[in-house]
């Protein structure tokens, strides 16, 4: 049987996190969430810190791997007077037919996926024409900067700890190469997670073809 050690031990991480990220991203978040439309669909949603942040009428999918992640996020739900439906899947295979959300979020996954270019694929092919993709992810610092040699030097066994999250992506790249309209700030924090300092905050429109 495998063990679920790690998957335990990153979903308690996570919660742990939650007062932290919402301190840094709470008001970033505030302003991204609003533009979202009524039907949307999160990938990843890890253990629900989101969930403060959606308006109260959003019918509302999540699709994550973590059976971990999931206890905590299903202990949140009833909190929040939201219509709620939790997938148990992958961002890179999306049970869900084209064209069928107003909107898609991420939140620190797309470091995450096994294949970030099959998931922002799904993640364009389920939102309808002219829906929006809103995203918050921590990023490839510029090249020769501290944090950049900090990223290169512990790629490897923050990859291993935190299951498959990749420190040296550059993900506002392949976000813009499947959405013609993106529009994202890169904003540097001051924090002590050093390798992840360097995030991109922002969203993309499918235009309608
Ligand atoms: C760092 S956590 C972020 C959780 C949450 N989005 C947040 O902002 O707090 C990364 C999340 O991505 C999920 N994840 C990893 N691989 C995934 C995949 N292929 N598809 C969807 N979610 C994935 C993990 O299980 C975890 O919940």
């Amino acid at each position: 049987m495998k063990c679920r050690c790690k998957s335990r031990f990153n979903a308690v991480f996570m919660k742990n996190l939650e007062w932290y990220l919402h301190n840094i991203y709470g008001n970033y978040k505030k302003s991204l969430f609003s533009k979202l439309g009524k039907k949307v669909l999160e990938i990843g949603a890890g253990t629900g810190t989101n969930l403060p942040y959606y308006r109260p009428d959003t019918d509302l999918t999540v699709i994550e791997p973590s059976k971990d992640m999931l206890e905590f996020f299903l202990k949140k739900t009833e909190r929040y007077p939201l219509n709620i439906r939790v997938i148990e899947g992958f961002a890179e295979e999306l049970p869900f037919e084209d064209n069928s959300f107003d909107s898609v979020v991420s939140t620190l996954v797309l470091c995450s996926v096994k294949s970030p270019y099959r998931a922002l694929k799904e993640i364009r092919r389920v939102l309808k024409p002219d829906g929006v993709f809103v995203f918050i992810e921590h990023v490839k610092a510029p090249e020769n900067t501290l944090t950049a040699k900090v990223q290169n030097a512990l790629h490897k066994g923050w990859k291993w700890l935190f299951e498959g999250c990749d420190i040296t992506r550059d993900t506002g790249k392949m976000i813009q190469s499947f959405f013609s309209d993106v529009h994202y700030k890169t904003v540097r924090f001051n924090s002590p997670f050093i390798p992840v300092n360097y995030h991109i905050i922002g969203y993309g429109i499918k235009k309608s073809c």
